[in-house]
């Protein structure tokens, strides 16, 4: 049997997904049950809507990093619990938050709960599940691990704001775009494992190498995720496909295809960028483009740098079984675009 080395990686990085599932499997128990007890109120759209996003699942990956980075060390407090909780939940608002700005139809294979309840409810249900978060941090009294969070609450919106300042933008760079998917995606992974190594009783080395770890698998995925918008599959995803190009949005595909395409080519992209009624005829032509000057293979090939910077980040720590799984995982997130 031939197995290519993108199959073998692969393999490596489903086999870990399966491992890191089992080792957090009980912990990740308690979280589900608190965030969806958390998700109750007497105004009944509120748990409605929430458990519309929350029982539709999601890959829950941020929490499992929480609680992950907390069973690295040898004295997990079980603030483990509230601090994944919590980043679940500022994942899920921002989630909500994040389809009635970008306009999206469909997340979690399911229609945007914008779609059934309204951009309103969504973004008002967002600031719900937000204030819960918030609320599960403070039960643990912990102001450090607080502030973390909160920081990462602010980084995250301005991030939004500032993709959004750019969206359509021929002119943006591929530094505007890192500087958009570190504070956007990035700053959450690294917030959840940071917590999650405080939460385990860690070290200021510890706390450090897992924060950094956390930014640089959180670059990884949204290079990824942005690759995948080109190249993915809806059903797959949950997403659609292609929304990035119609919202305008400048993500590193669209950059360098941009930078190298002849005037030919640009016109073409020009004119589809930020057109919601963008025809699949013109993203079909749009990916060939891109895959002619390798935009994609590209974007792939800077998501795995950051693997390795992520696999690197853990060196200081001591070697358990969760560390190897932390290493191994990070190559799923990337597989995700083979
Ligand atoms: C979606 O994140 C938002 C991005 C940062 C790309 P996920 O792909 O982790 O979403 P769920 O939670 O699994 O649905
Ligand atoms: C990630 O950006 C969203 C947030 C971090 C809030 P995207 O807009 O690419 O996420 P998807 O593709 O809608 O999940
Ligand atoms: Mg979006
Ligand atoms: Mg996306």
């Amino acid at each position: 049997m031939v197995t290519s080395a993108a199959a073998t990686k692969e393999q490596a990085g489903l086999g870990a997904l399966d491992r890191l599932l089992a080792a957090t499997h009980a912990e990740m128990d308690k979280v589900n049950a608190l965030i969806l007890s958390r998700a109750e109120s007497h105004v009944e759209m509120v748990p409605q809507l929430a458990r519309y996003l929350i029982e539709a699942g999601g890959k829950r990956l941020r929490p499992m990093l929480t609680v992950a980075a907390a069973l690295v060390f040898d004295k997990p407090t079980g603030a483990q619990i509230n601090y994944a909780a919590a980043v679940e939940f500022m994942h899920n608002a921002t989630l909500l938050h994040d389809d009635v700005v970008d306009e999206s139809d469909m997340r979690r294979g399911r229609p945007a709960a914008r779609m059934i309840w309204g951009n309103q409810a969504s973004v008002l249900v967002g600031d719900y599940l937000l204030g819960q978060a918030f609320l599960m941090m403070v039960e643990t009294g912990k102001l450090d691990a607080l502030g973390v969070l909160a920081k990462a609450a602010t980084v995250i919106a301005e991030g939004e704001v500032f993709q959004l300042s750019k969206a359509g933008d021929l002119a943006a760079t591929p530094d505007d775009y890192n500087q958009v998917i570190r504070a956007k995606t990035a700053t959450l992974f690294q917030a959840a494992a940071e917590v999650g190594a405080m939460a385990g009783g860690a070290d200021d080395a510890g706390r450090t190498a897992l924060r950094d770890y956390g930014l640089e698998l959180g670059l990884a995925f949204q290079l990824v995720d942005d690759v995948l918008d080109y190249r993915g599959e809806s059903g797959a995803m949950g997403k659609n496909t292609g929304d990035d190009l119609r919202e305008g949005k400048m993500t590193l595909p669209v950059i360098l295809a941009l930078a190298d395409a002849n005037p030919a080519e640009r016109e073409i992209i020009a004119a589809a960028l930020g057109k919601a009624d963008a025809s699949d005829t013109s993203l079909t032509q749009i990916v060939a483009i891109m895959n002619r000057h390798n935009a994609l293979g590209r974007t792939v090939e800077q998501a795995q740098a950051h693997v390795q910077r992520a696999r690197a980040a853990l060196a200081p720590l001591h070697d358990t079984e969760m560390k190897t799984i932390l290493s191994d995982i990070a190559e799923f997130y990337v597989s995700r675009a083979y």
